[in-house]
């Protein structure tokens, strides 16, 4: 199964829901959607109406984020896992580099794993380096921190996907090389496989400036299982021109 997951970050209005719809009929009519799921994160504010008009369909609305405690807490801003659960949205990203840099460490990542299997929440969990680490050649080692810090084998692996994304390719059209790409997803893909003995490990995506152009070169590396997409996800001919090229 691959997967193809759009993260809108804070970009989306109601009428937004419209680039939904279209990647939402071209799913219905392709001919290999059995082979891929599709999903798309938009912001808070318009997770419930979308979760509501697409509920049952092919596509599936995620969240991007939520709070470290639980139920309801006297936090200004703060949205629980409980909530999203109470207005039907099943899977969040966690862990973006995005939130990470703005003091999500991993403690907090760890409630949220925790609240996250209380609430039978499906978690799309990213990792990655800076260029920095990367110039270092510290990366395994970042991912396997990122890794085994926050997650452990008691969560359900079925209910994770784990999202590459070296920091230094998101939202800069730097995308790592072939080499490099088998070369550290199937380091992440053992590190899983050491975690979670025995059982079937969870999809393995990537992101970081994922077009419609260079998925002619990602798509070559099969033990990619799909992909997380910023910029090229808030343009329905974009997110769609992706899958197809995907299968061309
Ligand atoms: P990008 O973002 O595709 O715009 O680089 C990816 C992400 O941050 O999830």
């Amino acid at each position: 199964m691959r997967y193809f997951i759009g993260n809108w970050k804070m970009y989306g209005i109601p009428n937004s829901i419209n680039i939904i719809k279209k990647i939402n009929s071209f799913v219905n009519s392709d001919k290999n959607h059995n082979k891929y799921r599709t999903l798309i994160a938009p912001p808070l504010t318009l997770l419930e109406t979308f979760n509501r008009n697409f509920k049952n369909k092919r596509i599936q609305i995620a969240a991007q984020n939520y709070y470290h405690k639980d139920l309801f807490s006297s936090n200004t801003g703060a949205v629980s896992a409980f909530m999203l659960k109470k207005i039907g949205v099943n899977i969040s990203i966690l862990g973006h580099s995005d939130n990470r840099t703005e003091g999500e460490n991993n403690q907090l990542l760890r409630s949220k794993i925790k609240i996250a299997k209380k609430n039978n929440l499906k978690i799309i969990f990213c990792i990655g380096e800076n260029l920095k680490d990367k110039k270092k050649g510290k990366t395994k080692k970042i991912l396997k921190k990122q890794i085994v810090k926050v997650l452990d084998k008691t969560f359900d692996p079925k209910k994770l996907i784990v999202a590459y994304e070296p920091i230094w390719s998101i939202g800069t059209g730097m995308i790592p090389s072939s080499s490099e790409l088998v070369k550290t997803v199937t380091y992440i893909k053992q590190v899983l496989k050491n975690m979670y003995k025995g059982k079937k490990i969870p999809a393995v995506l990537y992101g970081g400036s994922v077009d419609e152009k260079n998925i002619n070169q990602l798509k070559n590396i099969t033990t990619i299982d799909g992909f997380l997409i910023g910029g090229a996800s808030r343009s329905s001919k974009k997110f769609i021109d992706i899958i197809k090229n995907y299968y061309r």
